[in-house]
Parts: structure tokens; C-alpha cells; sequence
């Protein structure tokens, strides 16, 4: 009895430090945002922000900056297929969770104009990109894959209805194209092609709800719908790349049981698709990490 309140009193105290950690570390960094947006100045042309951001660990930065080194770790390639085993894939997830609207430049008054879906970008290498998706309440985001992708989703304001389905015919050119683990892909899809598939996902995420992810084998083709206005978080890894790793878009055209439907590829929906708008937000830095892993890889080179 004795140990396990130590054990919950030590729970509780760890989740207390890093509540305060991030608390402090937020303050600061809001106050670096807001010199930024009321002072219109460039990050780069103001070094007294750049140190002052530097020196926060806000979410978004220890997310970059955790998607950096696993990026460059032995494991990126292989995690992406087995997100469930990957460590780096559950602690991006962890640091999601303390995601606001806050970081990401959003007020909830600032939504209330929005009559369309929208995008914002907030970085994007070859190997992971940062987004946020704005989703007006009663709209969707129609149904859609990520090919040979993983892409961790949070919540951060709202109430998102998803609906996740995973291809299930597993000598179709379409799943070898999703296990291609050389990245070397060529769109196999065409229009009219139809897809077996499993529905593996059908509930609804909330503010409330832990960051989750879908991978190249389970639950990576989706849709979701706004049953509020919806803030969403997306990390993409890898990102979509055109030609060759493209989104394709579908519709359910036929339904043989309660879990099994035929999903039937669809030209891209334009007018259901989210416009891009300026991401007003924490930007990273360039982490400490990729500056040394750049420096050796540099050094090794000559
Ligand atoms: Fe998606």
C-alpha cells in the first residue's frame, strides 16, 4: 500500500513538472509571438527573438525538434511501418498532446470567420511536415490516403468525426505500392479503380483525445467531418510528394458487410479541398541536433 502511493504521488508530481515546464516555457514564447504578429518583423531579422524562442521549449519546438533527430535516426524508415513499436513515433505523440491553439497563432475568435476549409503549413522537409488543418463546423475533408505515409493527428479544438479505412487485397498493386519500402513510388491508381477495403476507424476525436496516428497498412485512408469547428495538427512522415507519392481521393461505391467497402478512386474533389492561408504561428528553429548532425556529416565528408 505504502509504495504504491509513493508510485501515485510520484506520478503526480512528474505530470506536474512538465505541465509547469510547458506552462512557463508558453508564457514566453506567447509573449515572443505576439512581438512577432504586433511588431510584423521577420524572425530572421530579429536576433533578440530568435534567442528568446531559442530558449523556450514550446510544443511545437520540442516536436521539431524530436521529428529532426528521428528523421535522421536508423529507425525513420522502419518506423513508419511499425509506428506501434516505434519510441520516437510515441514521444512525438506525447509532446502533441500539449499542443494549443495558441501555438499555433489561433485565437477561437479568429475562427469564426472562416467560411471554408483551410490549410496552413508550417514546415516541410523531405522527411516530415507540420500542418494545421481548419475545418468549419458541418464541413469534410473527403476521403483520402497517404501512401507509404504515417501521419500523427491531434485535435486541438473541436469535435472531429473520422472515419479510417485500410486496404485489405494484399497482392493488389495498391498494397505493395503502400509497403514500397525503398520510397521508390509511381502512382498505380487511376480513376474508376476500386479498392477492397476494411473500415478500421469510425469515432470521434476531441481536444480532449490523445494524439493518434494512422500508418501505411492500417487506417490510412480517411475522411473526417467537423461536427464542431475543428482545429487539427498533423504531422506527416514522410510528406506527400508529387508525382510520386500523391494523394489519391475516393468514394465508398459499394458496402458488403458492416466492415467491408469498396472504395472507388475519385478525380480531386477541388471544391471540398482546404485553401492554403498563412500560417500566423510558432515556426521552429533549426534544432541543436540537425546543426550537429550537419556538422558531422559535413566533417565526413571531407
Ligand atoms: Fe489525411
Amino acid at each position: 500500500m505504502f509504495i504504491c502511493l509513493l508510485l501515485i504521488l510520484a506520478m503526480f508530481s512528474g505530470a506536474s513538472i512538465i505541465s509547469q515546464k510547458y506552462s512557463k516555457k508558453l508564457s514566453t514564447l506567447l509573449s515572443s509571438v505576439k512581438q512577432f504578429i504586433n511588431g510584423n518583423n521577420g524572425i530572421d531579422s530579429n536576433s533578440e527573438l530568435i534567442n528568446n524562442i531559442r530558449g523556450c521549449e514550446t510544443p511545437i519546438q520540442t516536436l521539431y525538434d524530436c521529428l529532426v533527430k528521428f528523421s535522421n535516426s536508423l529507425n525513420y524508415e522502419v518506423d513508419i511501418y511499425n509506428p506501434d513499436n516505434s519510441n520516437a513515433i510515441k514521444e512525438c505523440l506525447e509532446i502533441m498532446n500539449f499542443l494549443t491553439l495558441s501555438d499555433v497563432g489561433l485565437e477561437n475568435i479568429n475562427l469564426n470567420n472562416i467560411g471554408q476549409s483551410a490549410c496552413m503549413s508550417i514546415l516541410s522537409t523531405d522527411k516530415f511536415e507540420l500542418a494545421v488543418f481548419i475545418l468549419p463546423k458541418g464541413l469534410s475533408l473527403p476521403l483520402h490516403d497517404h501512401p507509404n505515409m504515417s501521419v500523427l493527428s491531434k485535435v486541438i479544438k473541436g469535435n472531429l468525426q473520422v472515419q479510417g479505412f485500410s486496404p485489405i487485397v494484399e497482392n493488389s498493386n495498391y498494397y505493395m505500392y503502400m509497403n514500397d519500402k525503398k520510397f521508390q513510388l509511381n502512382k498505380v491508381l487511376k480513376l474508376g479503380d476500386e479498392l477492397e477495403t476494411i473500415a478500421t476507424d469510425n469515432c470521434v476525436k476531441s481536444v480532449q483525445d490523445s494524439a493518434w496516428y494512422l500508418s501505411p497498412n492500417r487506417s490510412n485512408i480517411h475522411q473526417f467531418k467537423a461536427l464542431e469547428t475543428c482545429v487539427v495538427f498533423d504531422v506527416l512522415v514522410p510528406p506527400y510528394i508529387y508525382p510520386n507519392r500523391p494523394c489519391n481521393y475516393f468514394e465508398i461505391s459499394s458496402k458488403s458487410t458492416d466492415e467491408r467497402f469498396t472504395l472507388k478512386v475519385i478525380p480531386e474533389p477541388d471544391s471540398k479541398l482546404p485553401v492554403a492561408v498563412y500560417y500566423n504561428g510558432y515556426k521552429p528553429v533549426e534544432s541543436k541536433f540537425l546543426s550537429e548532425t550537419e556538422i558531422h556529416e559535413h566533417s565526413s565528408t571531407n
